[in-house]
Formats: C-alpha cells, sequence, structure tokens
C-alpha cells in the first residue's frame, strides 16, 4: 500500500506518499481500506518531529479515518469484512489501509457520507469525553470555547448547545458568522475582546461553568478569572505554552477545578470506553441531524503537504479531509 511517511522532520513538504508494508490485524484488530482521514493539530507537531507515535502505533499520521472493513483477525467477531466504518487511530489514518482496534470503531452514523464521516471520530471523542465525561457540563449552563472554529471548537459548539448550554466562542471575527450558524451565542474575538470581560457581561458577572481550552499557559490566569463558582477548566491543547503560572487562591475561591487530558496516549481499554460512550450519547445527535461534521474542504491525500499549509494558516473552519482513492 502506499502511506504518508516522513523520511526527515520538517515543513509540510516532509510529507512524502510512499510505498510501504501492508498491515496485517492483529488480536483484537481490523483492516480498513481508508476513504478519507482528516488533518489534525497533532499532526502538524508529528512532521515537525515533536510528538512522536505512542509505542506500537503506526508510524504514518493521521489520528482518525473512515473506510471499509476489508480484513478482521479471528477473534473480532462484533465487526465483518465489508462493512463502513469511521474510527480513532493513534496514528496510521495517512494511508490506503490500517489497522484499527476493534474497541475504536465506530458504524458511520446513518445519514452521513462515508468521507465526512472522517470528521468525526477524534473530535466527538475528545469533546465528549472532556465536556461531558470529565467536566459534567449540564443543561443551564454556560460552555466557553477556545477555539471555536477549529475541527475541536466546531463539534464543542454543537454538542454544547445539543446538552442546552449556553455556548460562548472566542475565534477570529471572519468565522464568527459560522459560529453563529452553529448555535454559539456569544463569539468573542480574541484579538481585539478581552474574553473574560465578555465571559462575565453574558452571564451577568457569574462566568463560564465549563471552559474547553486549547491554549494551555497563555490563557491560564484569564480562564480561572473566567470560571463561575463551581467552573471546570478542562485544558487539551498547548498552543499558548506549556507552562503557566496559577492562582491557587483564585482558584480555590471559586472551588474550581483545572484538569488536562490526551486522548492518544491513553490505554486501549479506555479508549474502547469513550468510544463506546460516544456512540451511545452522541452518534444519536449526529442520526438525528443536531450535530454535523464540518468540513472545510477535501484535498486528495497526495496534496497532504498542501492540507497542513492551510491548517497552519488557521484559515479553515472545521476539518479538512484527506481522501483516497
Ligand atoms: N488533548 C487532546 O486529547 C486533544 C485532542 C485533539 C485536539 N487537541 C487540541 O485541540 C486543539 C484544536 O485542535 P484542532 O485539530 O481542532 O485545531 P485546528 O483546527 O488546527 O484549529 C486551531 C485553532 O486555534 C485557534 N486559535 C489560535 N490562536 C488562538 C487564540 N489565541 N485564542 C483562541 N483561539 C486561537 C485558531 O482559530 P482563529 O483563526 O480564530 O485564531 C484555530 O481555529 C489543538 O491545540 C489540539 O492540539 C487535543
Amino acid at each position: 500500500m502506499r502511506a504518508i511517511t516522513i523520511p526527515e522532520p520538517g515543513g509540510p513538504d516532509a510529507l512524502v506518499w510512499s510505498e510501504v508494508p501492508d498491515p496485517e490485524p492483529g488480536p483484537g484488530e481490523v483492516v480498513v481500506d481508508v476513504r478519507a482521514s482528516a488533518v489534525n493539530r497533532a499532526d502538524l507537531l508529528q512532521r515537525q518531529g515533536h510528538y512522536p507515535p505512542p509505542a506500537g502505533a503506526p508510524a504514518y499520521p493521521g489520528l482518525e479515518c473512515s473506510g471499509v472493513i476489508s480484513a478482521t483477525a479471528p477473534d473480532v467477531t462484533e465487526w465483518r469484512v465489508g462493512q463502513e466504518v469511521c474510527a480513532l487511530l493513534a496514528g496510521g489514518g495517512y494511508a490506503e489501509r490500517v489497522a484499527v482496534p476493534a474497541g475504536q470503531l465506530l458504524p458511520v452514523p446513518a445519514g452521513v457520507d462515508l468521507v465526512d464521516a472522517a470528521a468525526l471520530p477524534e473530535v466527538a471523542c475528545t469533546v465528549w469525553s472532556n465536556v461531558v465525561r470529565l467536566a459534567g457540563l449540564s443543561a443551564g449552563e454556560t460552555l466557553l470555547v477556545h477555539g471555536g472554529g477549529s475541527g475541536i471548537g466546531t463539534f464543542a459548539v454543537q454538542l454544547g448547545v445539543a446538552l442546552g448550554a449556553t455556548v460562548v466562542v472566542t475565534a477570529r471575527s471572519a468565522k464568527h458568522g459560522r459560529l453563529r450558524e452553529l448555535g454559539a451565542a456569544h463569539p468573542v474575538d480574541y484579538r481585539e475582546q478581552d474574553f473574560v470581560a465578555e465571559v462575565r457581561r453574558v452571564t451577568d458577572g457569574r462566568g463560564a461553568d465549563v471552559i474547553l481550552d486549547i491554549m494551555g499557559a497563555s490563557y491560564l490566569g484569564r480562564n480561572v478569572s473566567a470560571l463561575a463558582t463551581g467552573g471546570r477548566l478542562v485544558i487539551i491543547g498547548m498552543q499558548g505554552g506549556r507552562k503557566g503560572e496559577l492562582d491557587i487562591g483564585a482558584l480555590l475561591a471559586k472551588r474550581g477545578t483545572v484538569a488536562a487530558t490526551a486522548l492518544r496516549s491513553r490505554p486501549l481499554a479506555e479508549k474502547a470506553a469513550i468510544v463506546q460512550g460516544v456512540r451511545a450519547q452522541v452518534w444519536p445527535l449526529v442520526e438525528s441531524g443536531t450535530i454535523r461534521p464540518i468540513v472545510d474542504r477535501r484535498l486528495p491525500m497526495t496534496e497532504a503537504a498542501q492540507a497542513h499549509r492551510l491548517v497552519e494558516t488557521n484559515d479553515h473552519v472545521g476539518k479538512v479531509l484527506l481522501t483516497v482513492g
């Protein structure tokens, strides 16, 4: 088969479409013939040599895919050859084929195109596991989503709205119209507005009950300031740096919680539990059309370098897909 390899870490042109050995299904695995994968921020770091795949994961980038099952290990009984699926991966989605632990497979939701289904697994699993399972967002609460126009952000906005929360987002103003369409009540241009003041203004001074943060260090202090009493801050990205200063007094006064998680390095059993939760709680919302995959554009896998250039500009809204075949 062919896959995107990274012979030398570097810029987008480090991505090379190459002949590589075909994957075989190990115990508990299936092989998926990939129809599409999607670019995630982490792929850019992996390409630059800063985010190696976890032990045992395929060397090629790609944290999710959609496609058709072409082989199953003898111990896999719940999936069969020919089924259309999408999957959460620890790597290897930028390829014609990938071996996937069966616990990380999801059916393509009814009403969703097979290619577009590649936009869902990583964002659905990340957002649901953090915003619902960890932070316990509930109806009537306020959710602040940083980077509302990102793949993660566009999904978090839709899930927050579906759960009955009021959603505040930070994003460049060019993306505000799209975010309002998705249900965001209050888009904030973080370059021109103080998001802490805006969150306080739209919550009558209460603050956000849950914050999904992708910036890390540069937003830590302001995020704590923006929390409501009993608020939960969940950090999933470090785009603004990894070392920040936490005012414990401010957090304590609010009886607040700060958590940080990564999905890719979790043990298989934890990923399978998250995938099961997503299938039970999120897939019905996708099948009813309440949540849609937000696809900025599709590019052929052979143009992965161009896709990475595009994502680096941050001009996209939602996901950039890479198609195979
Ligand atoms: N921990 C985990 O398990 C996990 C899993 C998946 C993703 N993530 C993280 O989640 C983040 C989003 O991933 P993605 O692939 O969806 O990203 P993406 O589509 O590449 O989007 C990145 C976003 O960052 C926004 N941004 C840049 N500077 C900002 C600032 N100062 N304030 C607010 N937003 C800002 C950009 O929006 P503007 O154009 O509006 O600036 C852009 O939409 C990444 O940091 C990624 O590493 C973590």
